[in-house]
């Protein structure tokens, strides 16, 4: 019963997975939730009214009025009765009047008159779900402070099979129980983040650089942001959608460009986790035209890069706590260590690039972390969200905080 005493909205729109809120409404209510809900009337083409006021145990609104008392319905009042407002499914239709606050319907004006978050779980087809539009909506409503509960893969309704499956009730709850239970601990705490790739340029059209996604840092961030920090992110070239709003972003190419954004923001940071995928080396020379190419082998002198993580724990103030990550392919917890005490980090998080479903571009990670006296946690493959939240409380256990 995680949700005893808490009320939650439900919006439901019309699509093919309404039918999945049934089950949500479920669980909610199984884990304690008072839950009502608000139905667009399109949702009535795919699940009935009667069947969420049974299981919600509440009348489902839909109208301004009543049909037949002629009373008028309060969004204002709904929207002040919850403590967290979710519509799941999200229609490519009710996301556009979110994003552009129209209202022409009880669950639009409820959404514009709500003080609670708001948790939003997409349901479309995989083109509808990729379209520019959809995906500048979806931007919007992010920057609004809306929580994404981002559509599954899977098999589609339509037949194709893609992303844009309504996250699975068990997911949604999951999710919900773990906004409930979120405590502010990091509140007052500034964290640095380094994340992704670095790009080494070779000539105006041309780089070296790696595979990471930047997945794992944006997870770290998030995580810190939800728990009360102020997070500084120094990010190199990643393709992940980050809200502006939730943290202070620096973009940078090279590692020489992260290594000064780094330097300017550390003196005064609490904590620096060092999770980009940083090159070590890059060209002597960029060549200022395209190399062109001819019939001859071609080498690329490379000079060493400046160890970001290595410089920046030169200067390290008592207080400050330092998180740094090891990518290895063998003799993967020798290297942890040493690249543990080498950089004067506190904690190393080890994950292994040959892994299946771990380090580069995947959803999922598997982490070891260590600190001075040995391996703390082995976390099991699991989603990157969850790795960040370990990482956290790992860090709140490090000595320095005590
Ligand atoms: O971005 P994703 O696709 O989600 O993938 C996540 C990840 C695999 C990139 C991430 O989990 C990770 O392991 N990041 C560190 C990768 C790495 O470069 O490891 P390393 O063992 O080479 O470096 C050791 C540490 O020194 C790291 O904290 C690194 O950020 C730092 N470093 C390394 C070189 C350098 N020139 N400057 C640095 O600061």
């Amino acid at each position: 019963m995680n949700l005893q005493g808490k009320r939650i909205l439900l919006g439901v729109t019309g699509s093919i997975a309404a039918y999945k809120s049934a089950l949500l409404t479920r669980l909610l209510i199984k884990s304690g939730a008072e839950v009502q809900i608000i139905m667009s009337t399109s949702a009535f083409d795919f699940i009935t009214p009667l069947t969420l006021a049974t299981l919600s145990k509440r009348p489902v609104f839909s109208a301004f009025a009543d049909q037949t008392t002629r009373e008028w319905t309060n969004h204002v009042e709904l929207g002040l009765w919850a403590d967290l407002f979710i519509v799941a499914p999200l229609s490519a239709n009710t996301l556009g009047k979110f994003a552009n606050g129209l209202c022409d319907n009880l669950l639009s004006a409820t959404y514009l008159s709500a003080r609670c978050p708001v948790m939003l779980a997409p349901a479309m087809d995989l083109d509808m779900y990729q379209h520019p539009s959809v995906r500048e909506n979806l931007r919007k409503v992010l920057s609004f402070g809306n929580i994404l509960l981002d559509a599954e893969s899977g098999e589609l309704a339509s037949g194709l099979s893609g992303q844009g499956r309504m996250m699975e009730p068990e997911h949604i709850l999951a999710q919900v129980e773990k906004f409930f239970r979120k405590k502010k601990d990091f509140q007052g705490k500034k964290v640095l983040i380094t994340m992704g790739p670095t790009q080494e340029a070779l000539d105006p059209v041309r780089f070296i650089s790696n595979h990471s996604s930047g997945k794992m840092g944006l997870a770290i961030a998030k995580s810190f942001k939800e728990r009360g920090a102020e997070v500084f992110l120094v990010s190199g070239p990643v393709s992940v959608s980050i809200n502006p709003g939730d943290f202070h972003f620096f973009m940078v190419r090279s590692a020489d460009e992260m290594y000064e954004a780094s330097k300017k923001l550390h003196s005064q940071m609490d904590i620096c986790v060092f999770a980009a995928a940083v090159a070590d080396y890059s060209p002597v020379e960029i060549a200022p035209e395209k190399i062109k190419k001819n019939d001859s082998e071609m080498s690329i002198l490379l000079k060493k890069n400046v160890d970001i993580a290595l410089e920046l724990g030169k200067s390290k103030k008592p207080g400050q706590l330092h998180v740094g990550f090891a990518l290895e392919t063998e003799s993967e917890e020798i290297h942890a260590k040493a690249k543990l005490d080498k950089k004067s980090f506190d904690l190393i998080v080890l994950n292994s690039a040959r892994e299946e479903g771990a380090g580069f571009q995947h959803d999922t990670n598997r982490v070891k972390i260590f600190d001075r006296d040995g391996m703390k946690i082995d976390s099991g493959l699991i989603p990157k969200s969850e790795v960040a939240d370990l990482i956290l409380d790992e860090i709140k256990k490090a000595p320095v905080w005590i």
